[in-house]
């Protein structure tokens, strides 16, 4: 009796299971109207200070969280890592509510059932959870899909780093045959133009109706800029030197900080992602006039993942050195995402890195040969416990970065 009950159970639990397969998320946008507030949302950049530039006129500067003054000149941030990247649009609300619904919005692609989002989910840092993520006509990209956050703070986007801003990006995965599928943009447009509810918000940000690729890139753009995430615990502690960390925490950092495993070489603070402005150690323009060797390396590095690469990135196994903000939600990890925990990231770290020719300097020990950092296991879970308070619960819930067509 108690078999024949679980049997039906099951049975019952399939049917509705098929049934929920057959209603496909990815499709259930179409014909529904985008749920908007009746004020739009506010999505102006409130950096805290860390962030935040000083603008105070031709003198411009900047306050790195180890509290050193950074002085430029021009009131270019441009090339600067820690400022907002001066290429990218400027955001309005309008703008970035019209960027909103379009991310969230599978009639983007061609067959109407890839969006942004099918790649950049919300509740996972705007990554996927996979190591190649399916697009159109479920095939799979070869890298894996990045979070979304600061990107407007990058001057160097993808794992190869070959966009400088997310101007550059922001219709290139629409176009992409495994992405979205879109081949012809003007097709797009007069598809958009179509729709119900486009007119109005194209209207409302750039002041005609008219559906143009500019404008849709533009206002992606300003989306993908507004989703910012400064709001970690790692930030709060900052501001009160760590009074709040567990003792694993504080050991983490020190480890994270420390010339023992160099991480904060690479990936700096405040955004734990390339130090990559003009003349800086991963420089785009190199030879600027806070050091740097001139070398043109975009933000890359080559972190000793393989001895011979099967994806070469930006050349010779050299990926952008990416945020580690959020890391904890964004696994799998690297291009590839060939690592499922960050227990494997630090034991490759750790022990597991290989003597590339073109390996980072700063994972190599004076003698030239790949560093071993020889963390006890109380070590590497401090590493990790550190890792975990660069995550920031508010963006996963933030309602200016969810979907629209959700009821
Ligand atoms: C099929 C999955 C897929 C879809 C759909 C998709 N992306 Fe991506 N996205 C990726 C992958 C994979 C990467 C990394 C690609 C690479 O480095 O070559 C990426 C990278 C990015 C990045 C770079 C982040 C950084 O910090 O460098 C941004 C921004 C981005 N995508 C925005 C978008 C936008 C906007 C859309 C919709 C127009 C979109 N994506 C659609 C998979 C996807
Ligand atoms: C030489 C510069 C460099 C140093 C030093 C470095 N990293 Fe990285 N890190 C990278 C690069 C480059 C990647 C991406 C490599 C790839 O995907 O091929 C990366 C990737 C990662 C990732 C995966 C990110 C993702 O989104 O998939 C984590 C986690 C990480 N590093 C943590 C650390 C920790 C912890 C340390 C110190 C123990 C450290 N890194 C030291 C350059 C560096």
């Amino acid at each position: 009796m108690k078999i024949k009950f679980s049997l039906v159970t099951i049975a019952l639990g399939g049917l509705i299971w098929f049934a929920a397969c057959k209603a496909d998320p990815l499709t259930s946008g179409l014909g529904r109207q985008p749920n908007l507030p009746d004020q739009p949302y506010s999505y102006a950049l409130n950096l805290p200070p860390e962030f935040g530039v000083i603008n105070s006129g031709p003198l411009n500067f900047i306050i790195t969280p180890e509290g050193d003054t950074l002085f430029f000149f021009n009131g270019d941030f441009s090339g600067f890592g820690f400022g907002f990247n001066a290429q990218n649009p400027n955001i309005t609300d309008a703008g970035a509510t019209l960027g909103r619904v379009l991310f969230y919005d599978p009639q983007l692609s061609l067959n109407n059932r890839i969006s942004c989002a099918s790649c950049h989910k919300q509740e996972l840092a705007f990554s996927d959870g996979k190591a190649g993520s399916v697009g159109f006509e479920g095939k799979v990209t070869p890298r894996n899909s990045m979070a979304i956050l600061n990107a407007g703070f990058n001057n160097n986007l993808f794992w190869d780093s070959r966009v400088q801003n997310v101007n550059e990006l922001a219709t290139k995965p629409i176009q992409n045959h495994i992405e979205m599928g879109m081949e012809e943009m003007a097709n797009l447009e007069r598809k958009l133009s179509n729709v119900s509810y486009y007119p109005a918000l194209f209207e409302a940000a750039f002041g005609s109706k008219v559906i143009t690729e500019d404008l849709i890139g533009n206002a992606l753009a300003q989306f993908v800029c507004a989703i910012t995430t400064t709001n970690s615990r790692f930030d709060a502690e900052q501001r009160q030197s760590f009074v709040g960390y567990s003792q694993m925490e504080r050991m983490g950092h020190d480890l994270f900080f420390s010339a023992r495993t160099n991480c904060a070489r690479c990936h700096a603070a405040p955004n734990f992602a390339a130090p990559d402005f003009a003349g800086g150690e991963y420089g785009s323009t190199g030879g600027g006039t806070f050091g740097g060797g001139g070398d043109d390396l975009k933000g890359a590095a080559n972190n000793g993942l393989d001895l011979a690469y099967a994806d070469q990135g930006l050349g010779e196994g050299r990926f952008r050195i990416p945020s580690l903000r959020n890391i904890a939600l964004t696994a799998p990890y690297m291009h590839d995402g060939r690592f499922n925990t960050l227990e494997q990231v630090i034991d490759h770290y750790d022990h597991g890195i290989q003597p590339h020719h073109s390996l980072d300097k700063n994972l190599r020990n004076a003698d030239g040969s790949p560093k071993r950092m020889n963390l006890n296991s109380m070590e590497k879970l401090a590493l990790i416990a550190f890792l975990h308070t660069l995550t920031d619960e508010t963006l996963l819930s933030d309602p200016r970065f969810s979907d629209p067509f959700r009821q």
